[in-house]
Parts: C-alpha cells; sequence; structure tokens
C-alpha cells in the first residue's frame, strides 16, 4: 500500500522524505501514520507491541483479523536480511486483545545505528502503544540453563557500547532516564502469572546485550557468567533503552536456544539457533498469549 493520504506528505516524498529523517520521534510520527491508514483510522489502539526474535515469529500466525504490514511499506523501516526474521509490521488481536507484532528487527550488526535499531519502538510510542514486548534468543550463560528454557529478563547489561538516546534529546524523551527498573516488575509478576497458568516453566535472570555478529569466545563467556550475565543476546538493549526514554513499560522473554560457547562440545550456527527455536515457539506462543489476556 501507499503512503498516499499522509498529511502534507504526497505518496513518492513521504516515503523518500521519511527515509531521509534520522530515526527520531518526527520519522516515527510518519511511520505510524502510514500504519494507521493502512490498519484503519478507527482500529483500537494496541494493548502492547510485541517484537518477535529469531525463530520465534509464529506468534504471528496466531493473530487474528491482521492486517500484515510488510517492512517496506513502512516508512523509515530497512528491509530486515537476517534469515528467520520475515520483515513485517502486524496489527491484529491475540487473545482477543488488539496487539501490534513486529516479524523482525533491526539489529546492529547489521550495521544499524542504535536509534535506527530503536526505531520501531518510537513507532509504537506514536501509536499510543503503552507497553513493549521483546523477545530474543539468546546464548544460556547460566550453567543449568538448557536450550528451550524461557527466561524472564529482570535486568540487563549494555555490553554493546552504543546507546540509542546518543545525540539531540527528542521532544518525546527524557533526557537521563532512569534504568533502575527498566523491566517493569508489576509486567513481570504477570509473566509468571501466565507462566502458571499455561503451565510453561519460566526463571528470572539478567541479559547481556552484545554487538555480533560474532558468537562469543569461551573466555568470554566466563567472562559474562562472572559479570553477572545469565543469557546472551545481540538484541532488545537499544530497544528497551529508547522505550524507558518514552515511558513506556518494558517485558522482555529471553528463549534460551543453545548454551554459550565454550559451556557444551557443540559449535554455534545461526541454522541450529533457529531449530530450537522452533522447538520452543509453542510454550513461547501459549505464554505471551496468556500474558496478553491479563494486561490492563
Ligand atoms: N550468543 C549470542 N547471541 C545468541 C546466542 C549466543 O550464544 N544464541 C542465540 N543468540
Amino acid at each position: 500500500m501507499s503512503v498516499l493520504g499522509m498529511s502534507g506528505l504526497g505518496p513518492e516524498t513521504g516515503m523518500s522524505h521519511a527515509r531521509s529523517m534520522p530515526p527520531g520521534a518526527a520519522a516515527a510520527r510518519v511511520a505510524a501514520e502510514s500504519i494507521r491508514q493502512q490498519y484503519g483510522p478507527d482500529a483500537p489502539v494496541p494493548v502492547c507491541g510485541i517484537v518477535l526474535g529469531s525463530g520465534l515469529g509464529g506468534l504471528a500466525d496466531r493473530l487474528s483479523g491482521a492486517v500484515r504490514i510488510p517492512f517496506s511499506e513502512v516508512p523509515g523501516f530497512p528491509t530486515a536480511t537476517v534469515v528467520g526474521h520475515a520483515g513485517h509490521v502486524l496489527m491484529g488481536r491475540l487473545g482477543g486483545r488488539p496487539v501490534m507484532a513486529m516479524a523482525g528487527r533491526f539489529h546492529m550488526y547489521e550495521g544499524h545505528e542504535a536509534a535506527l535499531a530503536a526505531f520501531p519502538v518510537r513507532v509504537m510510542h506514536a501509536l499510543g502503544v503503552p507497553v513493549y514486548v521483546a523477545s530474543n534468543a539468546a546464548g544460556g550463560v547460566r550453567r543449568t540453563f538448557s536450550p528451550g528454557d524461557l527466561m524472564v529478563i529482570s535486568d540487563h547489561i549494555n555490553l554493546m557500547f552504543r546507546n540509542p538516546l546518543a545525540g539531540a534529546v527528542e521532544p518525546t524523551d527524557e533526557r537521563f532516564p532512569d534504568m533502575s527498573d527498566p523491566y517493569d516488575p508489576a509486567l513481570r509478576a504477570l509473566l509468571h502469572q501466565a507462566a502458571r497458568a499455561t503451565g510453561v516453566p519460566l526463571q528470572d535472570g539478567v541479559y547481556g546485550g552484545l554487538l555480533g555478529p560474532t558468537y562469543e569466545t569461551p573466555a568470554e563467556v566466563r567472562m559474562l557468567e562472572r559479570l553477572g550475565v545469565d543469557a546472551v543476546g545481540m538484541s532488545t538493549v537499544p530497544e528497551v533503552i529508547v522505550a524507558r526514554a518514552l515511558g513506556m513499560r518494558v517485558a522482555a522473554v529471553s528463549c534460551i536456544t543453545n548454551k554459550a560457547a565454550g559451556l557444551s562440545p557443540d559449535l554455534l550456527n545461526h541454522a541450529e539457533v533457529m531449530d530450537v527455536g522452533r522447538g520452543v515457539a509453542s510454550r513461547f506462543e501459549a505464554l505471551i498469549t496468556a500474558f496478553v489476556e491479563r494486561l490492563p
């Protein structure tokens, strides 16, 4: 679909204008307006926005009445390139509640700046979405973690050494956001409630966000263990930082797809990460559906 009808922007200029804008609040308003046009201007505001990590895109098929918008149709979005990331925005219902879902995300290891990795969260905010739900595939650093385990992120360590808020402060943002409790305690409790209701085992832990795209060395994994990291991945942190700067509540779940490097004799490869992701996907989908049903 085109972006015809966007206020003050022509069909072509709207798209190229947004592409040339920095991935901040103004570009997010343009993207949100385009999504609203394609979804229907009178559609309900989603109760949450969910980003689906590697191998977890199957949740998209659980949405009822979904409008599927390819990333290429969202002004300001680059096209997702990673295998296992389909590259669609979905607006529909999950557990009877209106939600927005993103099958695919933008990673810094693809060469994107941190602000662009977090841009979809700005678009959610511009649509009025109050809760950001992140999911990802992660390597288990905690020695008791096994492939297929699900972990609620209770805190993170930003080892990407980039911050999406660096630069001029956006009018929507806090300059110095508090990060003493980025993962909303009440939403974490709700995830555990949903886990009990669905019989899905769920643990808590600290997520370490690394730039990638290499997996870690065994020495790095031993370092991460000493730093207090329970699961390691290459996403989520920029998105959560921006969500907090915007005052959105955040919940996040990691799917442990493998033991981190050196903790098992196996070598790591993306195809394997995807395979385990599919195995754990149905438990993840049940958990998130029950969580969304319980959202205020
Ligand atoms: N390391 C980093 N990112 C990952 C891993 C890992 O072991 N598994 C899935 N994503």
